[in-house]
């Protein structure tokens, strides 16, 4: 079966077809041609989910999954949440985003917070959503070398370290995204059976 990411990052592309195995042909963006700007300006993960993955279907007619993640800290009423990467203002960078978060949590006593990744698949014209979840907090300084984005101020529940301390195998376990991810393979791989 053939289906694509809609995305063009090659880390979550050679991730996800390392899990699917040979069933699935998984293709990114750039292997069907599209080289848009995918739409994704709505309020919420679902919906940019959603319109990403639509976008897809809608112009290229082939199966398609597409996912968005934000960071929700409880303190901030669920902020950055959707608008995660660009937190800091639109030509930011991660270190930007992390020097935003850690200026607004300063002197704050709740540090909860949580990863949240929504996963778009249309199949066949069919729509269904996952969603994977990854609890914790945000600590008062970066730690770690690893990972990306917010990585180094987030310290997921029951764990020592940062997602920026860990292994990326480790990291992926308890991720969001990893669960999420989990979620659609299981999805996919019972459909093929
Ligand atoms: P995207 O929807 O995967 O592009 O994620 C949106 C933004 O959320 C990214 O630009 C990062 O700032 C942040 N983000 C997403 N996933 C992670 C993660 O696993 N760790 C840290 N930050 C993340």
């Amino acid at each position: 079966m053939k289906v694509c990411f809609a995305t063009n990052n090659k880390n979550k592309l050679r991730e996800i077809r390392e899990i699917l195995g040979d069933q699935f042909e998984v293709l990114g963006l750039e292997d069907i041609g599209c080289i848009a700007d995918l739409p994704e300006e709505s309020e919420t993960l679902e919906e940019n989910s959603r319109s990403k993955a639509k976008y897809v279907y809608d112009h290229f007619g082939i199966s398609v999954f597409a996912d968005d993640t934000g960071l929700e800290v409880d303190a901030l009423n669920g902020a950055p949440g959707v608008y995660s990467a660009r937190y800091a203002g639109p030509a930011c960078d991660s270190e930007d985003n992390m020097a935003r978060l850690l200026r607004e949590m300063e002197g704050r006593e709740n540090r909860t917070a949580r990863f949240r990744t929504v996963i778009t698949l249309i199949l066949e014209g069919a729509e269904k959503q996952f969603e994977g979840i990854a609890e914790g907090i945000i600590i008062h300084e970066k730690k770690g070398p690893g990972g990306f984005g917010y990585d180094p101020v987030f310290r997921p529940v029951g764990k020592e370290v940062t997602f920026a301390e860990m292994p990326p195998n480790e990291k992926n376990a308890i991720s969001h995204r990893g669960k999420a991810m989990k979620k659609l393979v299981d999805y996919l791989k019972k459909l093929e059976e």
